[in-house]
Formats: structure tokens, sequence, C-alpha cells
């Protein structure tokens, strides 16, 4: 039974899309374009869980959120192409995703082009305009989102930064855990919001290495 189990656990490894060389990559990309975020707590909320807790605080990261992590981590791994910038970067997002790309790609002089649902917040559509993006609409179906976004690439000849499937945004989320192994050394757990998955694992890679025995516990956003 361990034989099958440590079998199958290196036959995951070979198909892992980014490694922790990738995130310490990704970590020395990005660092001079984002906040190094505050680990706060609370004596109130340790009280009632009856435990230590630190919250890494994303919410003061650029944009507002982790996203701009892994969007600047792809944008900045498209810039040293031989053929030059791409003509532009496309995504799909509601709304932190989109902002993040659109501040990114902002940096980088690279055009966007965010498909966002009809539905999604006005605040967030607000926000991907003013760092300078276009959006385009579509409907709230996954089918709409997806023929739009593919329209979009064609018409612009622009690149796909997916919000959560891009290796490059994997790695890009990860470096949130190497900051937070850093500032609280002696964290023993860290609970993980899930949507589609990315932040998680650049954060669980990140740990296996420079933390083996941390528990790693994803929950669905
Ligand atoms: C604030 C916030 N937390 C957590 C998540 C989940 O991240 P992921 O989709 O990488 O799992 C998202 C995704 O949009 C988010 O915006």
């Amino acid at each position: 039974m361990k034989l099958t189990c440590r079998k199958q656990r290196r036959t995951m490894c070979a198909q892992y899309c980014i490694s922790f060389a990738d995130v310490e990559k990704a970590h020395i990309n990005i660092r001079d374009f984002v906040h190094l975020t505050p680990v706060l707590t609370s004596s109130i909320l340790n009280q009632v869980a009856g435990r230590n807790l630190f919250f890494k605080c994303e919410l003061f990261q650029k944009t507002g959120s982790f996203k701009v992590r892994g969007a600047l981590n792809a944008i900045r791994g498209l810039i040293p192409a031989p053929s030059g910038k791409p003509k532009a970067v496309v995504t799909h997002s509601s709304g932190n995703h989109g902002q993040a790309l659109a501040y990114a790609a902002k940096l980088e002089g690279i055009p966007a082009y965010i498909v966002v649902p009809q539905t999604a917040p006005n605040c967030k559509k607000l926000a991907i305009q003013a760092y300078g993006a276009s959006i385009v609409y579509s409907e709230q179906s996954d089918e709409s989102r997806e023929n739009v976004t593919k329209r979009i690439m064609e018409e612009t000849e622009g690149i796909m930064v997916h919000p959560n499937q891009e290796p490059a945004v994997m790695a890009g989320q990860g470096t949130i855990a190497m900051e937070v192994l850093n500032q609280v050394p002696l964290v023993d757990a860290l609970v993980v919001p899930v949507g589609g998955g990315g932040m998680v694992a650049g954060i669980a890679i990140t740990v296996k290495v420079r933390k083996p025995p941390l528990e790693d516990s994803p929950l669905q956003a």
C-alpha cells in the first residue's frame, strides 16, 4: 500500500506544472512592483479561536488583491521575448484578476482587453478602465465568456493570461507564501481560500519545499 502511494506521489510530481524555482523567479520578477503586505493579528480573534491567528493582508496589495502578483509575473515573463512585446494581453474576469492584468499591462505598455460579464460590479469595471484596459462584455455563461475571449484574442492577436490556470500566474501567487514564511517563521498551518485554485497551487508548492510538515488547507471561496 505504502509503495503504491509513493509511486502515485512520484507520478503526480512529474505532472506539476510549476516548481518552487518558478516561485523564486516570480519573487525576483515582481518584488519591486508589489507591496510587502503586513501580517496583522487580533487578540479577540485569538481568544475566540483558541490559537494565534495571523492575517496576511493582501487587501492592501496594489490593485486591492493578491491577483497582481500572478498578473505581473505573467506579463514580465512575456516581455524578454526576442520578438518584442506581445500585441495585447487578454483575460476573462469579473474583477480582481481583470484589474490586476490591466495594471500590470499598463506598467509594461501593453494593451489589455478584459472580458467581463455584464453583471460584474460597477466598481470593478471602473477600476479596470481606470488602469487603462478595454472592457469587452460577455453574457454570464461560461460558453459566452469563452467565445468572446476567443474572438478578442483573434481580433487583437493577444495572448491569454488565464486567472488561475496559467503557470506564471500560479507561481506569482506563490510569493504570498514566501513572504508569510519570512514574516511568521513559526506558523504551523496556512488556510487558503480557493476559487479556480491558482493561489493555492503556488502556495502549496512553496510550503512543500520551504516548510514540508506545514498543513496546507484549501477552503472553497
Ligand atoms: C479575493 C480573492 N480571494 C481568493 C480568490 C481565489 O483565487 P484562485 O482563483 O486563484 O483560487 C480570488 C479569485 O478571484 C479572489 O479574488
